[in-house]
């Protein structure tokens, strides 16, 4: 079922585990002392580490580690190859965007672990496989799709199209991943994987104060946002910014404010979100005219219909805005999201799980993406929100009390003892 096991069995044999250590555990890896945020890129140093982490810990409780064909680590209580009975699965990921906070991905694998941990040592015995995993480039932060890992995993991008995907060194996916001792010629969909699968509930940082407003430490999600990514390569013509006449310019970069702005309005009509938060202008020269500039749309909304005319109209704006400088732009699209409403039954049968835990858990959309959303097509799956005491997410801001974790794990440990018990 899974390539190249990490090692591990399933002995029944755990250490003891706390939510405080195994976060402190993983705080260090890939920490930028100067930001305080992380950079966890997949395939890359602090990745290994963080795979290392995963291993160890699974290991240390027992569990069985395996590596599926596509990069995504799990770690499994009982054998799902062996039983008809559908695992349970619980995780989250572990990469981050450039400089992003502790818990966005973590918190759900800690607490993942976490929960284990109490349920061997409450002597449960589970009546299904439960598993967890760490999806591998849930943020697109080096190869620009998100969510790669759980895309690969059901099939929702080509194998052939992941392959291509490169970093901002023109490293591709296949060439990071033969670096790295994998095969990319093996990744793809996984219908045996998912098959064994009867449900997957990611716990995750909330990426809004929804939940600090509502006074509430734990959330359960019912959908997220319909979303996506576009790049916009603006190409013009280097000059210098001393004598050129501005009149004779065709500088990338007014066509670039142009659509910065026009996604702004355009989100604002209707009623969606709209970021362009990476750009690269190039040559990059303090003194001169800009040959190209590209920039990254991140777009967001309540439903199909706005998210599309959003993207239209910040494209047409982009493309008058060239036109009047003189410059090309074209339009690639790097990522698309669509709706996802999370499986009502599973979302009900967790609620009631919290509220006879006596766990207060309202409902939330959100506009985030999640592997959870990916998987949601194919398997039910379910999410748990921890209140996020200021919202801010995607920066080394990003902060949830202990408490509410704590809450998490409980909430997690309720759900996971429901879903794999008799
Ligand atoms: C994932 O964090 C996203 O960008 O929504
Ligand atoms: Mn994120
Ligand atoms: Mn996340």
């Amino acid at each position: 079922m899974h390539e190249m096991s990490m090692g591990g069995t399933d002995t029944g044999q755990a250490a003891q585990v706390t939510f405080a250590g195994l976060w402190a555990d993983l705080l260090p890896v890939g920490r930028d002392a100067v930001s305080g945020g992380y950079r966890r890129y997949s395939w890359t140093e602090p990745d290994w580490a963080c795979r290392a982490w995963f291993a160890r810990t699974a290991t240390g409780l027992g569990l069985r580690t395996d590596c599926d064909r596509n990069g995504n680590l799990w770690a499994w209580w009982g054998e799902p190859e062996r039983t008809d009975s559908a695992a349970i699965v619980t995780g989250s990921h572990l990469d981050s965007v450039p400089d992003g906070g502790a818990y966005d991905g973590p918190l759900g694998i800690v607490s993942a672990f976490t929960a284990i941990g109490r349920l061997r040592e409450a002597g449960f015995q589970p009546a299904r496989p439960i598993g967890v995993a760490a999806f591998t480039e849930e943020e697109g932060a080096r190869f620009g799709v998100a969510c790669l890992g759980s895309r690969l995993l059901t099939g929702a991008i080509t194998p052939d199209a992941a392959r291509e995907l490169r970093d901002a060194d023109g490293v591709t996916l296949a060439e990071a991943m033969r670096a790295a001792g994998r095969d990319p010629g093996a990744i793809g969909p996984d219908d045996e994987l998912l098959g064994g699968i009867g449900a997957y509930v990611e716990l995750h940082i909330e990426q809004g104060s929804a939940l600090a407003d509502l006074s509430a430490p734990i959330g359960v999600g019912n959908g997220i946002w319909p979303h996506g990514r576009w790049r916009l390569d603006f190409t013009g013509r280097a000059d210098h910014a001393g004598t050129t006449r501005l009149a004779d310019r065709r500088d990338p970069m007014l066509p670039y404010a142009a659509t910065v702005l026009a996604a702004r309005a355009a989100a604002q009509r209707h009623g969606g979100l709209a970021t362009i938060g990476k750009v690269v202008a190039e040559p990059g020269a303090a003194n001169a005219i800009s040959s190209a500039v590209s920039a990254w749309l991140d777009a967001r909304a309540p439903d199909e219909a706005a998210l599309d005319q959003l993207v239209t109209e910040v494209w047409d704006a982009g493309q008058t805005a060239a036109a009047e400088n003189g410059v090309t732009v074209a339009l690639r699209r790097e990522s698309v999201t669509p709706p996802v409403s999370f499986d009502q039954g599973l979302r009900e049968r967790v609620v009631g799980v919290l509220a006879a835990a006596g766990l207060y858990a309202p409902a939330l959309p959100t506009g985030a993406g999640h592997d959870a959303g990916v998987l949601a097509a194919r398997i039910p799956a379910a999410m748990l929100f921890v209140r996020n005491p200021t919202g801010i997410s995607h920066s080394p801001a990003e902060h949830a009390e202990a408490a509410d974790c704590a809450a998490g794990v409980t909430a997690l440990t309720a759900v996971l003892t429901d879903l794999a018990g008799e």
